[in-house]
């Protein structure tokens, strides 16, 4: 059996929908963007939604229009993918590293209050599939003046505290790269709850042109656009918008299935002592973009080990996300930052298989062998320690 560590759920109908927009010739930014926006903004139950080419430019621009730049410092997770800090290199400032909760994998928000210095100008909390401590991020953000951009690339459809997850977000920041829950290629869309916000990302991802191509197109008068500050070519095309409309009508259902697979792994590794399991809750609604597992300290087997052994009997894995402040250049800006809980996620987390077409059969072969992984282990390790003495 071979099975890789994700599949995108498309069908006829994406294809459809992408073929409809080929024939009608308008192949970039139109209507079909500004469709998906709408949709994606009654989803949400946000004043406005901009679509854009990556949730890696949706970051960018978000800093942007939040007013951040050169000097200025940016509160974010080293536990998350290298975007999130990059983004906040791109506009001039500098991630300022803070550690994760090793519950909720998140930035764990009693940490912030103490990198906060006179620089500080935002909070940028990157949600890993599960959205926690929202409101207490905002708390922070308001009693020290500073903005929040949210990193909710893997997050699209969770819900915090019954409420989804960009509902009452200022920049809530979402991707739509094939490894996320709902996907059309390449697409970032950033939820808002300001129209003036709105508009000024709509010019950011559109070298800052004053009026849109479809503004142009149905206007009946000759129109001169100007270009009053620098933007940037983020546009995402109709082709994208007309898949990522599609996928959005499927989204609670992919949702459901993946809960539904993600529950049956808990309910299979509950038992093992050393393996924790992801956090799942009413107030933490887990869309499960991964199923991560823990390798606790006692835990009898190395995470390079049980990924090794489920390879061999094809099974992909991940090792989760990375230590940003590990990463080479990140390094040079922190060459003594030490990271307790990130590091130890990085170098102890494994991510195994779940989309929505894992067969049941397939699940139950991947459970079988991270059972029979831990059982071999548990055996083996007196013969280990008996080998070293
Ligand atoms: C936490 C996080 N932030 C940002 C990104 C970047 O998203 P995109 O590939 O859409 O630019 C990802 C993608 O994996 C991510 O996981």
């Amino acid at each position: 059996m071979k099975i890789p560590i994700t599949k995108p759920y498309l069908a006829e109908e994406e294809v459809a929908a992408a073929s409809e927009v080929i024939r009608s010739g308008w192949l970039t930014q139109g209507p079909k963007v500004a469709e998906l926006e709408k949709r994606f903004a009654e989803y949400i139950g946000c004043i406005d939604v901009v679509a854009v080419s990556s949730c890696t430019a949706a970051l960018h621009i978000s800093l942007l229009a939040a007013g951040i730049g050169a000097g200025d410092e940016v509160i974010c997770p080293s536990y998350t993918f290298i975007a999130t800090p990059n983004s906040i290199v791109y506009v001039g400032a500098k991630p300022v590293f803070v550690d994760i909760d090793p519950e909720t994998y998140n930035i764990d928000p009693e940490l912030i209050e103490d990198a906060i210095t006179e620089r500080t100008k935002a909070i940028l909390p990157a949600y890993q599939g599960v959205a926690t401590d929202v409101e207490r991020i905002y708390e922070i953000a308001r009693e020290h003046s500073l903005a929040v951009i949210e990193d909710a690339a893997p997050a699209v459809g969770a819900y915090y505290n019954h409420k989804k997850l960009g509902s009452e977000s200022h920049l809530c920041c979402f991707s739509l790269h094939p490894r996320k829950v709902i996907t059309c290629g390449e697409g970032g869309l950033i939820a808002t709850d300001d129209k003036q916000t709105a508009d000024k990302l709509r010019k950011l991802r559109h070298h800052y042109m004053s009026v849109s191509d479809l503004e142009r197109h149905k206007s009946d008068k000759i129109i001169f656009e100007t270009y009053p500050d620098v933007g940037y070519n983020y546009r995402m095309t109709d082709i994208q918008a007309a898949i990522a409309t599609v996928q959005l009508e499927r989204l609670d259902g992919l949702i459901l299935r993946r809960r539904e697979i993600a529950e049956r792994y808990n309910s299979a590794f509950e038992d093992i002592e050393w393996l924790q399991t992801p956090i799942n809750n009413d107030d933490a609604y887990n869309t499960f973009q991964s199923y991560m597992l823990k390798l606790l300290p006692d835990a009898p087997v190395k995470r390079n080990t049980m990924m090794e052994k489920l390879l061999k009997k094809g099974i992909a894995s991940r090792r989760g996300f990375l230590s940003c402040h590990r990463e080479a250049y990140y390094r040079r800006m922190y060459p003594d930052l030490k990271l307790p809980n990130t590091e130890y996620c990085t170098d102890n987390c494994i991510i195994l298989p779940l989309y929505p077409a894992l067969s049941q059969k397939e699940q139950n072969y991947i459970i079988e062998n991270i059972r029979k992984i831990a059982d071999e282990a548990v055996v083996d390790t007196p013969a280990l320690e008996r080998s070293l003495r």
